[in-house]
């Protein structure tokens, strides 16, 4: 076995624990088939990496996209695993790894390659894209945060160009925090878990009123992340419309829509004032006799993985630890699905049909 020094004089502490061969995955066998649990190798960390023995992992809407779909080549390879919302606990570390310790439990992003995805009992990641849990939230809570705040924070501050944002100012970045004071924000989908985490990076940016469509059930939970104004998402377009300009008559140059379907972009980019930015997270639908030069539209790519979002999300797990252990940033609710990956596919089933509400579904791997 391999050792590290904690500090001189301390006590030698493993640097890898016990790691077994085999691990269970749950395994997309072909593109658009079924989803079956398999034995699977365990990757080994390479250098700046960790391996993590996932505790939870959480759902997103992509997973059960490609399942269905095929999703827009973003699975490259089959067999493949999906997930991309893990929290754990280090195993390994790779070459060059000072930043965790191994036992320490972090979270993380995964990516749609099967060595980084999150269904499954063990995976890696780069020490610079994880960040600690805080002792204030769980492992379940914890994997409810990091694709959701990704895409948040993409879309609000990467740069303006495509897969980008809107280019504000992070605000972990001097002069960021409360910057966008007096300007009002619209979030389409305000309790999805994208808008969830967005309803919060804008009230830590400043902005107000935060106004927010969402299901009636849905409005007070949403002002405790600090929506000022909920919409019934039911209302028809023009209802909508109407609604926000009796909120306010300022222009409305950010509009986030967590939700990105044909009808909400239309609502979004009507609402999105001249010279501001409307964010999606699927891409755009808006018919070419509605688009304008003077609004732009941007197609937010809500992951940290890759090389062109990498900086931010260095930033944004140097920060995201005591976000959280602040509660200034607070997880999504959660709901545990049963018999750990075996319950993944009736919980994407779920999805599927809309019948989630204002909670993330999240399994625990090591049950399965
Ligand atoms: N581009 C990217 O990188 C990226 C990243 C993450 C997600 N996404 C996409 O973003 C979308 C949201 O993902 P998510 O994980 O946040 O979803 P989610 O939490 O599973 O969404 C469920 C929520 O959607 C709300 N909702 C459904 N239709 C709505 C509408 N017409 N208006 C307002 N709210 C509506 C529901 O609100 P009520 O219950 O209050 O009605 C429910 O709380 C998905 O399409 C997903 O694929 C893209």
């Amino acid at each position: 076995m391999d050792y590290a020094w904690t500090f001189p004089g301390a006590l030698f502490i493993p640097r890898n624990m016990p790691i077994p061969n085999e691990q269970k995955v749950l395994l997309l066998k072909t593109e658009r088939g079924d989803f079956t649990i398999e034995p699977y190798g365990v990757d080994k960390p390479g250098p700046g990496e960790v391996l993590v023995r996932i505790e939870s992992t959480a759902l997103n809407p992509v997973d059960w996209k490609i399942k269905a779909w095929g999703y827009l080549h973003t699975v490259k390879e089959y067999p493949a695993i999906v997930g991309t919302d893990a929290a754990g606990v280090v195993v390994a570390l790779g070459e060059g790894v000072t930043k965790f310790a191994v036992g320490d439990k972090i979270f993380h992003q995964g990516y749609f390659a099967n060595r980084l995805a999150t269904f499954k009992q063990y995976t890696i990641i780069s020490a610079e894209i994880a960040a600690k849990i805080p002792d204030n939230i769980t492992f379940d809570q914890a994997a409810t945060i990091p694709l959701g705040i990704a895409t948040g924070v993409t879309g609000l501050y990467a740069q303006a160009r495509e897969g980008g944002g809107a280019e504000l100012t992070p605000l972990w970045k001097p002069g960021g925090r409360g910057k966008y004071a007096g300007q009002p924000i619209v979030i389409f989908g305000g309790s999805s878990s994208v808008g969830q985490y967005t309803i919060q990076l804008a009230r830590l940016s400043g902005f107000s009123p935060i106004i927010t469509t969402v299901s009636p059930h849905n409005n007070d939970f949403v002002k405790t992340l600090g929506a000022t104004h909920t919409i019934d998402r039911r209302l028809s377009s023009s209802e909508i419309i109407a609604e926000v300009k009796k909120i306010t008559s300022e222009p409305i140059k950010i509009v986030y829509d967590a939700i990105s379907l044909g009808s909400t972009q239309e609502i979004a980019y009507e609402i999105t004032a001249s010279g501001g930015t409307l964010v999606l997270t699927l891409p755009s639908e808006v018919p070419d006799e509605k688009l304008t030069p003077y609004k732009k539209i941007v197609f937010t790519l809500g992951s940290v993985q890759v090389p062109e979002h990498r900086a931010l999300g260095i930033e944004l797990y140097q920060n995201l630890t005591q976000l959280v252990a602040s509660g200034e940033i607070k997880p999504n609710p959660v709901e545990i699905l049963p018999d750990g990956l075996a319950g993944i596919p009736d919980g994407l089933e779920r999805m599927k049909k809309d019948l989630i509400s204002g909670k993330k579904l999240v399994a625990h791997p090591q049950e399965t």
